[in-house]
């Protein structure tokens, strides 16, 4: 017992230092299909502790000609789903400059969105961007080409929008200068600028499209066979900064493993990335489902948490999870996540790892992080569930929707001028 006393009585001690500390530090290692968590007792230096086990990417630095870019990528908790974010880059519009906090998305309705002034009297209106005092915007005519409203009039490209018979205000389609870093801009980029009503669902002031639409920031990088459209690394903790890379050089050139699987055209919608999964493993083995229960659209989405499954393969997926799963208690459902188990009270756990069968013979192993969700994210010792649900069957088309937790800790890489879309485990 004696014993016991002075190394409580010295992690007291350190508990008190501002830098040092006493804590039980979590350590994860993967092994034959399975992921491993462990937690001990150890002295670590305590500031910015994070259980993660890759370190946040540095944003990236030129290439050599200084043909590419990497923005930070700040993951911003979501209040409805502690654990869970919503990815925010800060970029520059007009001149000069004005900074704003957006989002980005690949899944768009093909335009940039920008809420603009005049805001409506109710609005909070100092994140809005000020079109009047930036001297490099541009109107477009009503009538061009890249006026995607039919049936507006007049010499902007304006149209009101209402919702429930209430005048929201106008959204006018726009190019102004967009500054990406002090030495990377895109001139006359084209985005809507939607001024009063309209709100962003986060407190950013709009989202940046990455979407295939012509006009998209992912069509206005500069091609070429060695480099990619662009690329992200999602932030895995409110602590750590992703990255957002646009006309990197392709991460097989510089000898990383990139499981590639081809773009799928997609007449219904033009503007999306769609691919196609065909399997699912889970430690190590095949799951055994019917091929045609994946036929249709996979999309990688950035904005959904969770990854969606049709309701045949998902409780597949599920059903033999849990019969890995039996020697661990069982907990209640959460939210739209069935299957979670309480690891209170344990100084181990292990979970088959989940592994994603994309067209292409692209095998993409999910790490802990991105197969199982926890709801105290600095605790992984107490609740925790897979990370998985059946997808609403309202989509016919639809097979699967990757969510941006199984999407974290690798690089998602999209060389739309080769039709691929590629996954780096690990990466970030
Ligand atoms: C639309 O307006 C009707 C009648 O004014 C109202 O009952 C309804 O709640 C409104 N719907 C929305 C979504 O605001
Ligand atoms: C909105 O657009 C309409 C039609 O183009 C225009 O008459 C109106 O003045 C605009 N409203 C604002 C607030 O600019
Ligand atoms: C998890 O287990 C602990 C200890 O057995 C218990 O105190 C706690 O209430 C459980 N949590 C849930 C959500 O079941």
């Amino acid at each position: 017992m004696a014993s016991a006393f002075p190394s409580l009585l010295f992690c007291l001690v350190l508990l008190a230092s501002p830098y040092l500390g006493c804590s039980y530090h979590t350590s994860y290692y993967t092994h034959g299909g399975k992921h491993y968590a462990l937690r001990s007792l150890d002295l670590r230096s305590l500031r910015g502790e994070d259980n993660h086990w890759a370190p946040a990417p540095a944003p990236g630095p030129s290439a050599p000609g200084g043909a590419w870019v990497s923005i930070p990528v700040r993951g911003d908790p979501m209040e409805s789903l502690p654990g869970a974010f919503e990815y925010h880059v800060v970029v520059g519009f007009g001149t000069p400059v004005q900074e704003l906090t957006v989002g980005f998305d690949t899944r768009t309705t093909g335009a940039t969105l920008l809420k603009c002034t005049p805001c409506a009297a109710t609005e909070p209106c100092d994140q809005a961007f000020e079109p009047s005092a930036s001297s490099s915007l541009a109107q477009i005519p009503c009538g061009s080409p890249d006026c995607p409203f039919r049936g507006c009039s007049g010499p902007s490209c304006t149209l009101s929008i209402s919702m429930n018979n209430t005048l929201l205000g106008n959204a006018t389609f726009v190019t102004d200068k967009l500054t990406l870093t002090s030495w990377a801009t895109v001139e006359n980029f084209r985005f809507a600028c939607m001024e009063a009503g309209f709100r962003p669902r986060d407190d950013s002031t709009g989202i940046l499209d990455l979407s295939r639409n012509s006009h998209s920031l992912a069509s206005r990088v500069p091609s070429s066979p060695d480099t990619v459209a662009f690329s992200y690394c999602l932030p895995s903790s409110a602590g750590t900064v992703g990255s957002l890379s646009l006309g990197a050089p392709k991460p097989d050139l510089s000898g990383h493993k990139v499981s590639y699987t081809p773009l799928r055209s997609n007449p219904g919608n033009g503007n999306l990335y769609v691919v196609e999964l065909v399997g699912v493993g889970l430690g190590g083995h095949d799951l055994s489902v019917p091929p045609t229960a994946f036929a249709g659209d996979t999309i990688v989405d950035l904005h959904t948490t969770f990854t969606y499954l049709r309701p045949e393969v998902y409780s597949v997926l599920r059903d033999n999870f849990r019969q890995w799963m039996t020697e661990y208690k069982p907990a209640p459902p959460l939210g739209v996540l069935d299957t979670c188990y309480n690891f209170t009270g344990r100084n181990f756990f292990a979970v088959p790892g989940v592994t994603l069968k994309f067209n292409g013979a692209a095998d993409v192993d999910l790490s802990m992080n991105g197969m199982m969700y926890f709801p105290d994210p600095g605790n992984h010792f107490s609740i925790a569930c897979l990370a998985f649900a059946a997808a609403p069957t309202t989509n016919a088309r639809e097979a699967a929707v990757i969510g941006n937790r199984a999407q974290s800790s690798m690089e998602v890489v999209y060389d739309v001028r080769g039709g691929k879309i590629g996954f780096v485990p690990y990466r970030c």
